[in-house]
């Protein structure tokens, strides 16, 4: 076998390149930073990019792989879609947009939790030693890692995902241009009569962490569709006329986020990738192979979140934006317009 690294420190997994200017956007200071050619570079991505990139090829050496995730996770209607976006911001209704990136940045603000949620001792579950996989670690650096990328260190002063879309927010619209907005609560995926145990085989907190795990690679990669979008959008020439030069520096924000994000992706392919090709403990004393565990409810979650869970989303949006249109002098014009440019498939409810 090859002598590459396979155990990593704390700080090995948390340390940052050296950057050659740091990232901050007026007087805010965000995460990450520039090299010396002007490119971005996430934050404490020096350690942890060796350590996927070996923890990954030690996987492959074993026959196994990354958890499979392509574009087909991206499906499902969007309300509004970018030519809804610009056609409202185009009649002066930037509320929407506005919000959109207000939610959005309070939602990765949440994501500081992934730093402490609590993990099961991993060891006690698989029969394999997973001291020199990324699974071994995520206690050890990775899930610290991921929670200040998505929240940052306000202690520091140093914005993390968060503050990157309220900068950007401010940026292509100006500061205090609407009032303050709190996500709207979850859609949940409906259980049934009770809450069922999906994973019945293996201890509780297990099946907690493997499906908290998949659920956020899907949220995850989804956010690839929103990045897209409000990058179209900031882009538009035709929109932002006054602040042109400052949409195009949101977008860049935009950009960099979805950097560090794919860093996110990566990682959770990987830890997915390690479970599935381990081989569980079960309760009643014998053995399952993590795939067995995984690709079932790795099924029934993808046709919720990218068939049923977006029809409802977009349904309630649409809703909430039509009340929003319709405030306009202009309302029953515009939102006849918006109507007409919605997504194929979408169809809406009555009324
Ligand atoms: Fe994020
Ligand atoms: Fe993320």
């Amino acid at each position: 076998m090859s002598d590459r690294q396979l155990t990593f420190t704390e700080s090995e997994l948390l340390s940052d390149h050296d950057y050659a200017a740091p990232h901050a956007v007026g007087d805010q200071r965000l995460h990450g930073g520039f090299d010396a050619d002007g490119n971005y570079v996430p934050p404490r991505s020096q350690g942890r990019r060796v350590a996927i990139d070996n923890w990954t090829a030690a996987l492959r050496e074993r026959g196994g792989d990354l958890f499979e995730a392509d574009s087909s996770l991206l499906s499902g209607p969007r309300v509004p879609n970018v030519e809804q976006q610009r056609l409202l911001i185009d009649n002066g209704i930037t509320r929407p947009f506005w919000n959109g990136l207000t939610i959005t940045g309070k939602i990765e603000g949440r994501g500081r939790m992934i730093a402490q949620i609590p993990l099961p001792n991993l060891g006690s579950l698989v029969v394999e030693d997973i001291g020199g996989m990324a699974i071994g670690h995520l206690g050890k650096g990775l899930l610290t890692a991921h929670g200040i990328d998505e929240g940052g260190e306000p202690d520091k002063g140093i914005g993390g995902h968060d503050v990157m879309w309220f900068v950007a927010r401010d940026l292509a619209l100006g500061a205090d241009a609407h009032p303050d907005v709190e996500p709207p609560g979850n859609i949940a995926r409906p259980d049934g009569e009770k809450p069922a145990r999906r994973m019945p085989e293996i201890e509780l907190p297990y099946e907690m962490l493997l499906g908290f795990l998949m659920n956020l690679l899907l949220i995850e990669f989804r956010a690839e569709i929103g990045f897209a979008s409000t990058q179209n959008v900031l882009r538009t020439p035709t929109l932002f006329t006054d602040r042109r030069a400052e949409a195009e520096e949101a977008a860049e924000i935009v950009e960099r986020i979805r950097t560090d994000e794919r860093i996110h992706v990566e990682s959770l392919r990987l830890y997915l990738g390690e479970f599935r090709s381990l081989t569980f403990k079960t309760v009643d004393g014998g053995e399952v192979s993590g795939a067995d565990l995984i690709d079932p409810f790795w099924k029934g979650l993808i046709h919720w979140a990218t068939v049923e869970q977006p029809r409802i989303a977009a349904e309630n949006t649409y809703q909430a934006l039509k009340g929003q249109i319709l405030e306009d002098a202009d309302g029953e014009r515009i939102l006849q317009d918006f109507d007409a440019l919605a997504d194929p498939g979408y169809s809406l409810a009555a009324g």
